[in-house]
C-alpha cells in the first residue's frame, strides 16, 4: 500500500522555523509581493538574496523535530512491509532528509540549493548567496537564486505528485493551513478518488471539512501517535 504524507510549515514550527499565516508569521512580516516572486528578483536581487539568505541561516541552525523523525520512521516501516511512503512537501528547509527521510518529494524546492537562472544548473548550497556569486557550471554572475518556487511559478514535479496521489492507499495532510493550491486541492482529488483522508494540525485548515478524520494538536505529538498507530495496525495485519 502507498500512504501520501503532504506537509507544510506547520510541521518545523517546532523546530523554530516560523509558518507563514499564523499571527507573527513570515507573511505577517515580510511582504511575499516583494520577496517571493520572479518580478521582485529581478527588480530588487540582493533584497530577495538578503531574505532567503536569512531564512536559510534560520534552517541550518534548525533541527529536525519529533515529527519529521516519526515520518522517517513511518517510511522505514512501510518499507520493511514492501509498503510505501511518499512524503511530499511544501517545505523548503531540509528538516525532512535530516530526520533520516530518504525520499523526500519538495513541491516549493529547497532553500539548500541554488540554481543558475542562465544556464539552468541546480546545485545543493548552504551558504549565502548574492548578485556577485558566480555560477560553479557556467561561471556567470547575478543569476543564481535560491533553487525555491516563487508565487507565479509552476510547483515541481505535479505529474509525478497526481499520479502517486490517485494511486494511493491513504492521504495525510500535516501542518498546512490549505490555502495555498495545488497542494491545498490534493484531499479533494483524494476524495474524488475515494481515498481516505486524514488531516493533522495544529487547528482546523481551510480544507478541513474535506477530510475524513482529524487530529489536532501539535506535530510533535500528533505526528509520532499517529505514525505509531499506523506501524503498530499494520503490524497486526
Ligand atoms: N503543529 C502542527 N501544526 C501547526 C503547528 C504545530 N506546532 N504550528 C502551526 N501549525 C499549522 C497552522 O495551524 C497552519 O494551519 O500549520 C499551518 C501553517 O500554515 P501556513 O503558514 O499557511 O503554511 P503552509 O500551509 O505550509 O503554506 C503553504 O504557502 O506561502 C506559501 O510556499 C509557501 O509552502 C508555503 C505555502
Amino acid at each position: 500500500m502507498t500512504v501520501f504524507v503532504l506537509t507544510g510549515a506547520g510541521i518545523s514550527a517546532e523546530s523554530g522555523l516560523g509558518t507563514f499565516r499564523d499571527p507573527g508569521g513570515l507573511w505577517h512580516r515580510f511582504d511575499p509581493t516583494r520577496l517571493a516572486t520572479p518580478e521582485a528578483f529581478a527588480r530588487e536581487p540582493e533584497e530577495v538574496h538578503a531574505f532567503y539568505n536569512l531564512r536559510r541561516q534560520g534552517v541550518r541552525e534548525a533541527s529536525p523535530n519529533a515529527a519529521h523523525a516519526a515520518l522517517a520512521r513511518l517510511e522505514a516501516g512501510l518499507a520493511a512491509r514492501g509498503d510505501r511512503l511518499f512524503l511530499c512537501t511544501q517545505n523548503v528547509d531540509d528538516l525532512h532528509e535530516r530526520a533520516g527521510a530518504r525520499a523526500v518529494t519538495h513541491m516549493h524546492g529547497e532553500l539548500m540549493r541554488a540554481r543558475c537562472t542562465a544556464c539552468g544548473e541546480s546545485r545543493a548550497w548552504a551558504e549565502d548567496l548574492s548578485v556577485d556569486t558566480a555560477c560553479p557550471a557556467c561561471a556567470r554572475r547575478g543569476g543564481m537564486r535560491p533553487d525555491v518556487v516563487w508565487f507565479g511559478e509552476m510547483p515541481f514535479h505535479l505529474e509525478a505528485i497526481a499520479a502517486v496521489l490517485d494511486a494511493s492507499d491513504l492521504f495525510v495532510a500535516i501542518g498546512t493551513s490549505g490555502s495555498v493550491y495545488p497542494a491545498a486541492g490534493f484531499v479533494a482529488r483524494a476524495r474524488g478518488a475515494g481515498i481516505p483522508t486524514h488531516e493533522i494540525n495544529l487547528a482546523p485548515s481551510d480544507t478541513a471539512g474535506l477530510f475524513d478524520a482529524a487530529t489536532y494538536g501539535p506535530a510533535t505529538r500528533a505526528v509520532p501517535d499517529f505514525v505509531a498507530g499506523l506501524l503498530g495496525g499494520f503490524s497486526g495485519s
